[in-house]
């Protein structure tokens, strides 16, 4: 756990911010059940990411399908926002974050509550149609034959997130690099900040001159280059005690005000 002076200087540097947004990986999700990509008992040393790639998916969407069953399906009804989840949204309610930029696909930010999610590599909450594009939300499409096809043109269905060989969905990409330039605190949760063009968001924050604020458990590709304020700790936990002393220093400020 960081040291509590770590923590109020944080706190103090968000709650005085303009803008603040927030940059979160799979880390922010672990302590909702759902495991990371890379490290301990990640799902990269579990599974070829081949398997995840679209030329893959498009070759043999059946075998794809039963493999994302097991590894994203299965924890997303399941898995529920963590108190580092709960404490973005609560940060969005007060007015003091505005954006939060997700690599995550598991909807958690928004079954959290935050309303503004930038969905960097898509969402498993819904499929889209290879052949004509259509997006159908997760709980309307049956799963009971993979793969599932499309009931608008039985083309198949594949969960509406990047796999590997494929864009950066453009809205989102463009939504981000704004923010990046906008903001000037990012709160960087969870992330090993391995991979691109996602990694380059808070690099241009803090090219732009925002304050980095990050949360990990263990450094990050972030951590010697462009970190401020480093708590060290796990994300639900390091954020409780973030959050309980910006609460107190809100009040502080509109009890002056
Ligand atoms: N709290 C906070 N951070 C944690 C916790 C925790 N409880 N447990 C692990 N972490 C940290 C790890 O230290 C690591 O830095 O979360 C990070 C997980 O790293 P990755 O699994 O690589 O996740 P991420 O950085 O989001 O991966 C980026 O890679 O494969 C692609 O598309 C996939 O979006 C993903 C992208």
């Amino acid at each position: 756990m960081s040291s509590d002076r770590l923590v109020i200087e944080a706190a103090e540097k968000i709650v005085t911010a303009q803008r603040v947004a927030s940059f979160t990986g799979a880390g922010i999700s672990v302590e909702s059940g759902i495991p990371p990509f890379r490290g301990k008992d990640g799902l990269w040393s579990k599974y070829d990411p081949d398997l995840f790639e679209i030329n893959h998916f498009r070759a043999r969407p059946a075998e794809t399908w039963n493999l994302l069953r097991d590894v994203f399906y299965v924890h997303f009804d399941k898995a529920e926002p963590n108190p580092a989840h709960k404490g973005l949204a609560r940060l969005e309610q007060m007015g003091v974050l505005k954006t939060v930029i997700t690599q995550n696909v598991d909807n958690l930010h928004q079954k959290a509550g935050n309303t503004d999610v930038i969905e960097f590599h898509g969402s498993s909450s819904r499929l889209i149609c290879l052949d004509c594009n259509t997006r159908f939300d997760y709980n309307d499409i049956l799963f009971d034959l993979l793969p599932p096809f499309c009931p608008t043109c039985r083309g198949i269905l594949k969960p509406d997130f990047i796999f590997f060989g494929e864009g950066i969905p453009p809205e989102a990409l463009q939504r981000a690099f704004l923010e990046a330039n906008l903001a000037d605190l990012f709160l960087v949760i969870g992330t090993t900040g391995e991979v691109y063009p996602a990694a380059l968001v808070p690099v241009q924050a803090k090219q732009q001159g925002a304050c980095i604020v990050e949360i990990n458990p263990e450094p990050s590709s972030f951590t010697f280059q462009v970190t401020d304020i480093f708590l060290q700790g796990n994300a639900g936990p390091t954020m409780t005690a973030l959050m309980e002393m910006i609460e107190k220093l809100y009040r502080q400020q509109t009890d002056r005000s």
